[in-house]
């Protein structure tokens, strides 16, 4: 058997806009998703929009006790900083009452929370004034982040910033799949800097307040694979590495930028604006421990024309499409687990061995009733293999020394995902949407026992 490291957390993952709903009540402001589904309903898959979730705002305490039904240790969620302060200062009372009753439920369910501040849901109050471009942004999530500190402090033990703060910046601002869905490399560099600092006064604020419990940030690493040895080829793996992944990692766990990128970014004109202290305070405060979210790995090679300035992702590197690659049948993404043993050896022997745990990770499948069976179970007996084949990569990293505490899948009931809805389910319960009932799947019932064993047999 691969026995896993003690107390070792397994769990799964979602986000308050897509799991909570009550989008426009007790209290909650609108959020970016709110706004442009009131403007623009069609661009949602089937027209689902951010009221179509699994409504935890009503269902936590049942939902609590389904999470320990599988024997879950650990589970994330976000805080929705619109419900929290709607209009950036005031608090919701009934937000207060609301998140510390939810994380309550967990605690007595023996489910540790795991709370993340930032999960692409911009404030429409603040994108009214330039959300992240704006240097704006910074302060008001600091705030933020410091008050869910002080209402919440004793209730969480490991704190997130962002989660994949590298999506609301390309899909914001550079390929049109979120709001404001423009398209501007300049905009982009510039709105990830103000989200590092953002992230980056948000743990300053943590460390100064001394609040018990770590605070960390989660990444979405795709690790990147070049089509050849080719100098051109490897010099594109380098570039979609530092542009994607790097360009995080680096500051929030080493307190720098890498070089490479910096000279990147000047040689194309794009480095960011930065005020006199921001390197500084970037370099005094790093995480304690990162999160890491992986679902399939990045092919590239180098582009065959470029602009020079860069005026998008296309001119540093081009995707390939590798002609070997495992895929999902059920979506046609790649599946490549030995992803997630490069990606431990990458942590420990470029990051210092930071404490680390797999945040996401997951197989999304369209149309999944077609495996249900008569009682109702969805036989999902692919996501099983699926998590098997990743553990197993997952356990052979740990073997080799990697500090890793922990594995979370997506998701813990079938959730909403933006202009996908509900396109792809995840889920170890199958959430009907009529009536928001949920029913377990195979796959919860696998999870249960790999955590009594907390190994794979
Ligand atoms: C990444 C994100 O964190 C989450 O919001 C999304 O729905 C899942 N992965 C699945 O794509």
């Amino acid at each position: 058997m691969k026995k896993f490291p003690e107390h070792f957390l397994w769990g799964a993952a979602t986000s308050a806009p897509q799991s909570e709903g009550h989008g426009s009540l007790n209290g909650k402001s609108p959020s970016t998703w709110d706004k442009w589904y009131e403007i623009n309903p069609e661009k949602f898959q089937k027209n689902q929009g951010p009221e179509h979730t699994s409504n935890m705002y009503e269902n936590y305490i049942e939902d609590a006790k389904r999470m320990n039904d599988i024997h879950m240790n650990s589970f994330r969620t976000s805080i929705a900083w619109t419900r929290l302060l709607p209009d950036g200062k005031t608090i919701n009372p009934e937000a207060v009452t609301f998140y510390r009753n939810y994380f309550h439920e967990l605690h007595s369910n023996g489910v540790k929370p795991i709370i993340n501040l930032f999960h692409f849901d911009m404030p429409w109050w603040l994108m009214e004034k330039g959300g992240w471009e704006s240097r704006e942004s910074v302060d008001a999530f600091a705030f933020y982040a410091e008050t869910c500190f002080e209402l919440f402090g004793d209730l969480v033990e490991y704190w997130t910033t962002f989660n994949e703060p590298m999506v609301h910046v390309e899909c914001g601002y550079l390929y049109g799949y979120h709001y404001p869905a423009i398209h501007d490399l300049k905009k982009a560099v510039q709105v990830a800097f103000h989200t590092i600092m953002a992230h980056t006064m948000a743990v300053k604020a943590f460390k100064a307040g001394k609040y018990s419990g770590k605070i960390g940030i989660i990444l979405n690493v795709s690790p990147c694979y070049p089509k050849s040895h080719s100098t051109e080829d490897l010099r594109a793996a380098e570039l979609a590495d530092l542009l994607n992944t790097k360009s995080f990692l680096d500051p929030a766990v080493l307190g720098i930028f890498p070089q490479k990128l910096i000279e990147c970014l000047a040689d194309n004109q794009l480095l960011p604006k930065v005020e006199v202290q921001d390197l500084h305070l970037i370099q005094m405060n790093p995480v304690d421990f990162i999160g890491m979210n992986y679902y399939q790995p990045r092919r590239v090679q180098a582009p065959a024309t470029v602009n020079h300035p860069a005026v998008s992702p296309a001119d540093f590197y081009e995707h390939y499409d590798w002609p070997d690659k495992k895929i999902n049948p059920y979506r046609g993404w790649e599946i490549y687990p030995e992803a997630l043993y490069d990606v431990a050896m990458m942590i420990k022997d470029q990051y210092n061995n930071i404490p680390w745990f797999v945040s996401e990770n997951g197989m999304g499948v369209a149309d999944e009733e077609r495996f249900m069976d008569q009682t109702g179970m969805i036989q999902d007996d692919y996501r099983i293999e699926f998590m098997i084949e990743h553990l197993q990569q997952l356990h052979k990293g740990i073997e080799a020394g990697s500090n890793c505490f922990g594995y979370h899948t997506w998701t813990f009931v079938d959730c909403w995902s933006w202009l996908n809805g509900y396109n792809n389910r995840y889920g170890f319960y199958r959430l009907d949407l009529e009536n928001d009932q949920r029913t377990l799947k195979k796959s919860g019932i696998w999870f249960k026992e790999l955590i009594d064993r907390n190994g794979l047999l």
